[in-house]
């Protein structure tokens, strides 16, 4: 189905770079897809009850007082809904640590609040997307 939309020459500017950075295997119409797609999946991804998976980088100093024992406990206690999780020793104090949760939407944000919250964690998000049944 075809669908035509009036922009701005501005707009039409800046959108053609962007097409442009994304290589040459994608063209305008392609683009503008997969920015619907996103827009979609992140509506789905805010909808009460939504399956989500999503990834959580979180930043920390190990050496900050139980806060490896305390990660270590929630992600046992949640461990249902977590699918993995990557360790980095960024440098001697500094880790890097990828978990990727799988669940109802609220809750793999309350789990992710709950690890980001946690003392010690310098820094961190939550990047959640769909389990990929979007058409
Ligand atoms: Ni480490």
């Amino acid at each position: 189905m075809r669908f035509s939309v009036a922009m701005p020459e501005d707009l039409l500017v800046r959108f053609d770079r962007l097409v442009a950075r994304r290589g040459l295997a994608k063209n305008r119409s392609e683009v503008v897809r997969d920015l619907v797609r996103d827009a979609l999946v992140e509506d789905d991804c805010a909808t009460p009850g939504a399956e989500v998976v999503g990834t959580l980088t979180i930043v920390f100093d190990h050496h900050a007082s139980d806060l490896q024992e305390k990660l270590h406990s929630i992600q046992h206690d949640y461990c249902e809904f977590i699918v993995s999780s990557l360790h980095v020793h960024l440098d001697q104090h500094m880790c890097l640590e990828v978990i990727v949760l799988r669940g109802e939407t609220g809750l793999v944000q309350d789990i992710a609040n709950l690890i980001l919250g946690t003392k010690g964690v310098q820094n961190g998000r939550l990047v959640v997307t769909t389990t990929g049944h979007l058409a």
